[in-house]
C-alpha cells in the first residue's frame, strides 16, 4: 500500500475507458481518476461526470494533460497507431504511462516503443490484462510438472461472427491501421496467455483468410508454431465464423500426461482438467479443477500503482519488450500467410 493517492489522467474516453478502466481504477487503492482528454471533447465531459472528475480537469489537448504537474500517471486508450506519439510525450514530460494493447499498429512502431522505453527510467506498461491471469502460474507451477516433459499444444480460440459486437463500429477497427486487424487486436490476448504458460515463439507457419468484409482485413488465422524451447503446437484464432459455439481452450501434451485449460464462455467457470501416466494403460483418472480467476484489469492497475509509487520500472508486469513479442508473432503469421505458409522466424528485440 502506498502513502500517496496517485492522480490518473485518462486519455481517450471511449468504450473501454468508461466500461472497464474507470470502474476498475476506482476500485484500486492508491489510484484516483483526476483528469481526462478526448479528441471529441463532449465525450470527455461525459466521462468526467461519470468519474466525478472536476470540470476544470477536462483538457483541451494532450499537451495540457501532460503539462499538469498534478498528474502522476497517464492512462491511454487510443487507437494503437497513436501509441508511439503518446510514449514520446510521456518521456518528454517525465510522466509514467500505461497504455492499451496491442503495443502498436506494426512492428516498426512497436520496436520504437521498446527502444524509447529502454532509454528511460520511467515506468511504462502495456495494459495486456491476460498476462495477469492467475491460471498462468497455476498451470506453469502446479500442473505442468505433473505431466512430464511438454511435447506439444493446441490453442484454440474460435467463435461465430457477432453482429452486435459493441467494438465493431469503432472507426479505427473498421479501417484498421494495426496489422491483421482483429488478429492483432484480440490475438495478442491469446498469445499473452499461451506464451505466459509455455514460453516464447521461435517460428510460425500460418494461413489466414478474410471471412467478413466488416473486419477490414484478414480475420481468421490457423497456424503451426515452434517455441524457443522446442515445444510444437497449433494456434487458431477467429471470431468471424458462421454459427458455432465459442470455444477457447489450451491443451498441453506431455510425456507423462496432458492438461486442458478450457475457458469457453459456455462453462460456468473456466476449468483445468488433467490426467497423468505415460500411456493409455497407465492413465490416471481425470482431475478437474474450477478456476476462480482474478479481475485481471484490476491486477494490471495494482501492478502499475506499485511500480509508480516505488518509482521502479522493473516492477512493471508487462513491459514493452513482452508486448512486442505478442505482436511480433502476429506479424510473423501474416508474413507467413502472405508467403504460402512458409515458416517465418518471429522478430526479436
Ligand atoms: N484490453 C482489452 O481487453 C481491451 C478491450 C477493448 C479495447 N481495448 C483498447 O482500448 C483502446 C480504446 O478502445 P475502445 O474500444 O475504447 O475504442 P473507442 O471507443 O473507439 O475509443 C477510442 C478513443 O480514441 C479516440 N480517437 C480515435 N481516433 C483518434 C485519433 N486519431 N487521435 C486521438 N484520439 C482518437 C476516440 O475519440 P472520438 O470520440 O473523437 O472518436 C475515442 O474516444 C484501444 O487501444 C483498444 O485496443 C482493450
Amino acid at each position: 500500500m502506498s502513502s500517496k493517492e496517485l492522480n490518473v489522467a485518462i486519455v481517450g474516453t471511449g468504450i473501454f475507458a468508461s466500461q472497464a478502466h474507470l470502474p476498475n481504477i476506482e476500485k484500486v487503492e492508491g489510484l484516483k481518476p483526476y483528469s481526462a482528454f478526448n479528441r471529441t471533447k463532449s465525450k470527455a465531459e461525459k466521462f468526467a461526470e461519470l468519474a466525478k472528475i472536476d470540470k476544470s480537469k477536462v483538457a483541451d489537448s494532450l499537451e495540457e494533460i501532460f503539462q499538469d504537474e498534478n498528474v502522476d500517471i497517464v492512462d491511454a486508450l487510443l487507437p494503437v497507431q497513436t501509441n508511439v506519439e503518446i510514449v514520446k510525450m510521456a518521456i518528454k514530460h517525465n510522466k509514467p504511462l500505461m497504455f492499451e494493447k496491442p503495443i502498436a499498429a506494426n512492428l516498426k512502431q512497436a520496436k520504437e516503443i521498446v527502444e524509447l522505453s529502454n532509454s528511460t527510467k520511467l515506468p511504462i506498461s502495456i495494459l495486456e490484462q491476460w498476462s495477469y491471469f492467475s491460471v498462468i502460474d497455476t498451470l506453469k507451477n502446479d500442473i505442468l510438472p505433473k505431466i512430464g516433459d511438454v511435447i506439444a499444444f493446441t490453442h484454440n480460440a474460435t467463435g461465430a461472427f457477432n453482429e452486435a459486437n459493441k467494438y465493431a463500429s469503432t472507426a479505427w477497427r473498421m479501417n484498421p491501421e494495426h496489422i491483421g486487424g482483429y488478429l492483432s487486436d484480440g490475438g495478442v490476448h491469446q498469445l499473452a496467455l499461451l506464451t505466459g504458460v509455455l514460453g516464447e515463439v521461435d517460428t510460425i507457419s500460418a494461413q489466414t483468410k478474410q471471412v467478413r468484409k466488416e473486419s477490414g482485413t484478414v480475420d481468421t488465422l490457423f497456424s503451426t508454431l515452434k517455441l524457443q524451447n522446442g515445444i510444437i503446437g497449433n494456434f487458431t484464432y477467429t471470431s468471424a465464423l458462421g454459427a458455432t459455439d465459442k470455444s477457447t481452450s489450451l491443451t498441453i501434451y506431455g510425456t507423462n500426461g496432458s492438461v486442458v485449460y478450457d475457458w469457453s464462455p459456455s462453462l460456468p467457470k473456466p476449468t483445468i482438467t488433467y490426467q497423468t501416466g505415460s500411456s493409455s494403460q497407465t492413465a490416471s483418472d481425470k482431475t478437474v479443477i474450477e478456476v476462480n480467476e482474478v479481475n485481471a484489469i484490476q491486477e494490471e492497475f495494482k501492478n502499475f500503482e506499485l511500480a509508480v509509487s516505488k518509482n521502479d520500472k522493473n516492477l512493471v508486469g508487462v513491459k514493452p519488450a513482452t508486448a512486442f513479442h505478442h505482436l511480433a508473432i502476429i506479424g510473423a503469421a501474416l508474413d507467413s500467410a502472405a508467403n504460402n505458409g512458409d515458416s517465418i522466424k518471429v522478430e526479436r528485440v
